[in-house]
This record gives C-alpha cells, structure tokens and sequence, in this order.
C-alpha cells in the first residue's frame, strides 16, 4: 500500500479531510512544527502515527529541516502533503523529496501567493478566487500547478466567509490530487504537470 505523510502548523482541517476520504493509501504519520497544533490530537485519535519537531528547537531552517527530513525518510512515503505547514521548506528537504512533496494554497495561483490570501482578494476586487494544490519547488507557492477549484466572489464576501467557502473547495481538491498522483495520472516532467485526460470533470472545478 502507498505511504502518505502530512505535514501541518494548526487546525488540520485538510488533513482531516483526507483522513476522512478513506484512501486506499496508509497515512504513515502526521508531523507538525507546533506542539499545540490542533490537528494532531484529531491524528492521534484516528490512531495515526504523530510526530512533533519544533522548529524552535533549532537554530536555523537548514538544521531544522534536515531533522524533519531524517525522520520522514525513515517512513518512507510515496507523497508528502503540505496541508496548512506553515513554514516554507529550504531547497534541501525539497531535492531530497523531489517531486515528492505537495502543497495547498488558499488562492489561485499564480495570483496571492504567500499570506492573506482573502484579504487580498477581496482588495484586489476580482470576481473569482480559489485554491491550488502544486508540486513544492524552492520557489515559494509557485511549483507545478496540479488542480485547482475556483468560487465566485459574492458582493458581501468577507475574508472570514470567503476563507469558509474556499477551506471547503480545498477539502474537495486535496484527497483528489492524492489520488491522481498515486494512480499515476499526474506525471511531472520539465516543470509541467500533464493530467490524464479521464480525470477532467468540468463541473469539479467551478462552485460558486
Ligand atoms: C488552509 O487554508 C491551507 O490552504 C493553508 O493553510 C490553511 C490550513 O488550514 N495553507 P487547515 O489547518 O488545513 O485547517
């Protein structure tokens, strides 16, 4: 069976969402960087292996994720997922992984990348907005896209309902790019990503 790992800061509710999916794949552990992360007494109690690394432990990102890239190889998985990891990775975890690792983002990119992604949205005035889940590359919120959802803007979105309503499209998209991945209909090669052509579903990707 195909090994997962999940890495998260706090709340947990993406990993939640694929522990929930029920995939054919083992989650072989959930690590996080935060002591109090919420997430990791739900992983617990879904009987998975959980793992605290405190960056604060360390003196800089590169001793920090050569611990958090020791222990993670020694779990072997087939995929990482950056699910609300709130901490970007240096680029030798990331090689050391190679197009192993996913993340998701609160937005469409390549539009708001990094924080408050809402907020801006809402400043910037576009009328659609989203959530992307991409291949992590050394370059911050910009590696290979794989899926993304998008929602209309209503005219009386805040950030707080507009975070609401993307956090449930990126429910949706995250259990289904890990299946994509590990079925072999998500291939990578010179920074592009091509899709199967059986996994397009027009109605998957527009919500409002
Ligand atoms: C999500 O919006 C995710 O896109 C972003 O951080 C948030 C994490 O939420 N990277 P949760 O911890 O999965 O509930």
């Amino acid at each position: 069976m195909k090994k997962i790992v999940i890495l998260i800061s706090g709340r947990g509710s993406n990993m939640r969402a694929i522990i929930e999916a029920k995939l054919p794949y083992k989650i072989c552990g959930v690590f996080s960087n935060n002591p109090d992360a919420e997430g990791i007494s739900h992983a617990k109690h879904a009987g998975i292996e959980t793992c605290v690394i405190d960056h604060r432990d360390y003196p800089d990102r590169v001793s920090y994720d050569e611990a958090l890239g020791e222990s993670i190889e020694t779990l072997n998985p087939d995929l990482i997922v950056l699910a609300g990891f709130m901490r970007i990775l240096t680029p030798g975890i990331i090689n050391r992984f190679s197009n192993r690792i996913i993340n998701i983002h609160p937005s469409i990119i390549p539009a708001f990348t990094g924080l408050n992604t809402h907020n801006r949205a809402l400043a910037t005035g576009v009328r659609v907005h989203g959530c992307t889940v991409h291949f992590v590359t050394p370059d911050l919120d910009e590696g290979p896209i794989i899926a993304q959802a998008a929602l209309q803007i209503k005219s009386d979105d805040t950030p707080q309902t507009l975070s609401k309503r993307v956090l449930a499209l990126e429910h949706k998209i995250l259990p289904k790019t890990i299946t994509w991945i590990l079925e072999g209909l998500c291939s990578l090669s010179d920074g592009q990503v091509s899709l199967d052509p059986k996994i397009f579903d027009d109605s998957f990707y527009i919500q409002r």
